[in-house]
């Protein structure tokens, strides 16, 4: 049997990829498990500073795997508790940049949600067509979707099962970055390298601040952002920062 995940160390960035290409790489609960493990394992390594998520040229992920949720029962979906390990993936320190090429539909287009931000194939599709198999997404997709893209579209995406092209994202202000076809996966790698050579401490302080905006009040979202620029202050690598710049040169950032 293939390996389900493939990971690629190239410090310090690392690369995994969702491999049932077959499938469409549908999000079976063994598929989840193993690449949800390797971005943990990932995540604990000090010398990964950024992680891309990624799957194959014609699909990032397809859903769910409608095979084995049609043989689930609800009891049993509730007890395994498959969704609850998601949350895992917000909550990981390292950034993790989806890089989407092809279909990116249901589980696919809520993992995409869940990192830290999606680049994007001109080839990619976004979608969230559970409705049309009579149940509705269970990973996020409301409420990230309209988080993101606002009412009118996700509703439109939701109900429709209208699926949006890769410009169409961009503008909605799903995805950050739409790159050429052939060049997906190295523009992806371009941008996590990009990620990775700032300062570790002050990209994790940013990343945490940014998603605070989604989960509370303006001002306790600046509060907050406050008091983590004191703490990047309080940081070896912010004095390395601040020193390279005044010597012209390249900091040598340590991430402590
Ligand atoms: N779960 C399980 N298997 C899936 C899958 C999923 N979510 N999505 C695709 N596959 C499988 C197909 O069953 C097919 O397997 P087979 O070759 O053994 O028959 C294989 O992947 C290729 O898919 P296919 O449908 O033949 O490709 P296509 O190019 O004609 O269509 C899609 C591509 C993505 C439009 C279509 O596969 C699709 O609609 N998938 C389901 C999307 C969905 O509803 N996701 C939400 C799930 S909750």
């Amino acid at each position: 049997m293939p390996e389900l995940v493939l990971v690629q160390r190239d410090e310090p960035i690392a690369v995994v990829l969702l491999n049932r290409p077959r499938q469409l790489n549908a999000l079976s609960a063994e598929l989840m498990d193993e690449h949800v493990s390797e971005l943990q394992r990932l995540d604990r390594d000090e010398a990964i500073r950024c992680i891309v998520l990624g799957g194959s040229e014609r699909a990032f992920a397809a859903g769910a795997d409608i095979g084995e949720l049609a043989q689930s029962s609800a009891i049993e979906l509730y007890y395994a508790h498959r969704i609850e390990r998601w949350d895992v993936i917000r909550n990981l320190w390292t950034p993790l940049v989806a890089a989407v090429s092809g279909y990116c539909l249901g589980g696919g287009c809520e993992l995409a949600m869940s990192c830290d931000l999606i680049v994007a194939s001109e080839s990619a599709r976004f979608g969230q067509p559970e409705t049309s198999l009579g149940i509705i997404p269970g990973a996020g997709g409301t409420q990230r979707l309209t988080r993101a893209v606002g009412k009118a579209t996700a509703m439109d995406v939701i109900l429709s099962g209208r699926l949006l092209s890769a410009e169409e994202a961009l503008a909605a202000g799903l995805v950050a970055r739409v790159v050429a076809r052939e060049a997906w996966l190295e523009e992806a790698k371009r941008v996590a390298r990009d990620i990775a050579s700032k300062g570790p401490v002050a990209t994790r302080l940013a990343k945490e601040a940014v998603d605070r905006a989604y989960e509370s009040t303006l001002q306790l979202g600046v509060e907050y952002e406050r008091r983590a620029l004191y703490l990047s202050f309080a940081s070896e690598d912010a004095k390395e920062g601040l020193r390279a710049f005044t010597e012209k040169r390249k900091p040598d950032f340590k991430g402590r």
